[in-house]
């Protein structure tokens, strides 16, 4: 496994693989390696792709009083991880080698961030497309593998990819989550035991939520007040927010006849924390027998 932090080097060791006739399949991180960034390497690897991994933590894409300083960074665990998932490229640049001082280019993605995290966190994607095109340039990767976790940084992904014409393929794994279902996420590990139970409310909430878009609920309002119910219940007071949004638009739905991605952001002590899942109508209730809201 390489590891370089150069830019040039980069390109280099990416160029020698193409040479070599290996296609690049790019997992891009900002460290604090998990099992889920195991199952995108994975995927890479499945698919016989030249694995790069980038490890960035990527300062424009956090805001004003986020975590930025306190976010986990452990590059020596980082690099068993990619060692034992048998990564062949890891690319490790500094901040001041990815934003010269003077840089004053931006990537946005309209409309996509106008909801859930986008409104919460205002300039967050453009500081993620920004990385990412970056990445996508200096990597040439044939192929990105992206959790659904964040499932509209996926969205936002795919649709600057298509709008653009970037010449690569965004692939999206699912979720890995505990046994409890709880998502995997660099941020649980600022969790206290306690708030670490907490925490499990988040996918109890989707699921209350999926239950009743499965039983035929219409009522997009009716479905967030359990969501939030349960969210009460465990005692999360600090809540972004939980909605029912169309998948592809992102964009809230009132009236749900078809698939819906229900999303929340909590915070649980020190860590926001997001997850989402998609819900469609049961047959039968997509046949008309749907109960009240
Ligand atoms: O999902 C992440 O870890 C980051 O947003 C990403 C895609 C690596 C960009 O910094």
């Amino acid at each position: 496994m390489e590891v370089v932090r150069e830019i040039p080097l980069a390109r280099a060791a990416v160029a020698r693989a193409r040479q070599a006739g290996r296609q690049i399949g790019l997992v891009p991180t900002m460290g604090a390696l998990h099992r889920a960034h195991e199952s995108l390497i994975a995927a890479a690897c499945k698919r016989g792709l030249f694995s790069v991994v980038s490890i960035f933590v990527n300062p424009t894409q956090f805001v004003p009083g986020e975590d930025y300083e306190a976010y986990p960074r452990d590059e020596a665990a980082d690099l068993e991880v990619c060692r034992a998932a048998g990564v062949e490229l890891v690319f490790i640049p500094p901040v001041a080698d990815m934003y010269a001082s003077d840089a004053v280019t931006r990537v946005h993605v309209s409309s996509l961030t106008a909801t859930l995290c986008g409104a919460h966190r205002p300039g967050h994607f453009d500081g993620v497309t920004t990385v990412c095109t970056k990445l996508f340039n200096i990597l040439q990767p044939d192929v990105a593998f992206f959790g659904e976790k964040d499932a509209q940084q996926l969205a936002v992904i795919r649709r600057m990819v298509r709008d653009l014409d970037l010449p690569l393929e965004i692939v999206g794994c699912a979720t890995i989550r505990e046994p409890d279902g709880l998502a995997l996420s660099s941020r649980n590990r600022y969790l206290s035991a306690e708030q670490r139970q907490q925490a499990v409310a988040l996918n109890r909430a989707l699921q209350a939520g999926a239950v009743r878009v499965r039983s035929g609920k219409s009522n997009a309002d009716s479905v967030v007040a359990a969501m939030k119910g349960v969210l009460a219940a465990a005692g999360a007071e600090r809540i972004d927010y939980v909605e029912v949004v169309d998948p592809d638009s992102l964009q809230p739905v009132s009236r749900i006849d078809g698939p819906v991605l229900l999303a929340l952001a909590v915070h649980i002590g020190p860590a926001r924390l997001i997850d989402n899942l998609t819900a469609r109508p049961d047959a039968a209730a997509a046949a008309g027998r749907e109960t009240p809201a």
